[in-house]
């Protein structure tokens, strides 16, 4: 699950307030564009002194949601007993997540689509302040070159991370990319994804 963290460190003998930054990988595709993209923006944010870690949903069991509401009763994360019990607390800890993801007909992954709808755990009012207030980013690689393509994806987080009271505040969408990892060609992109991650850890 885990495949990079690093961790806070100490200036002067205190110990810092370090950003802790979330980047979830919603493309089941091994070094493909969403993961590059998402991998060097948290670079950018470990360079500058942010604590990272990346997820590759790809890797886990995070099963659908099926609306029985248990999650809002206080008891238990979910009534599925997959590894949504062991990001909700990464989600709970971080200060930005990074929500990374292809366009895969018009839309998000299905597995990127099943993770935001377990984040019905944070809709009742015990737990939105969990989720409140929080960063979140969009990285969203795809093939056609019509940026007009990714509209339903970014409307999707835009409308859902709005509804969860967090604060969509960086877009990175890429046309133009396909083959596994060609993003990695594109220096603008690579380089507008390092500054953003090192804006992210200030
Ligand atoms: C099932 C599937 C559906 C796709 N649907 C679209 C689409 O609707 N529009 C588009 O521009 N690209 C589409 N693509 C292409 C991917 O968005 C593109 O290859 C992207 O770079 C893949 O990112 P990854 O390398 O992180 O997996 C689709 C790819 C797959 C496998």
């Amino acid at each position: 699950m885990l495949i990079h963290k690093s961790s806070a460190g100490t200036l002067g003998g205190q110990v810092e307030m370090m950003k802790n930054i979330l980047g979830i990988i919603g493309s089941p595709r091994k070094n493909g564009n969403t993961h590059v993209i998402v991998s060097r923006i948290l670079d950018g944010a470990r360079d500058a002194g942010a604590t990272s870690e990346s997820i590759f949903l790809g890797d886990l069991n995070i099963l659908e949601c099926d609306g029985c509401h248990a999650c809002w009763k206080g008891k238990h994360v979910c009534s599925k007993n997959d590894d949504m019990k062991h990001l909700v607390p990464k989600i709970v800890a971080s200060d930005v997540i990074i929500f990374g993801t292809p366009v895969y007909w018009f839309g998000p992954t299905a597995i990127m689509k099943c993770f935001i709808d377990r984040f019905v755990f944070f809709n009742c009012p015990a737990n939105r302040k969990k989720i409140r207030n929080k960063a979140g980013i969009i990285a969203v690689p795809f093939e056609d070159r019509t940026p007009d393509t990714a509209d339903l994806v970014v409307g999707f987080f835009e409308k859902s991370l709005d509804y969860l009271e967090m604060r969509l505040t960086d877009k990175i969408l890429v046309p133009g990319v396909t083959k596994r990892g060609e993003v990695r060609n594109r220096k603008q992109v690579m380089d507008k994804c390092y500054r953003l991650g090192k804006r992210l850890a200030v």
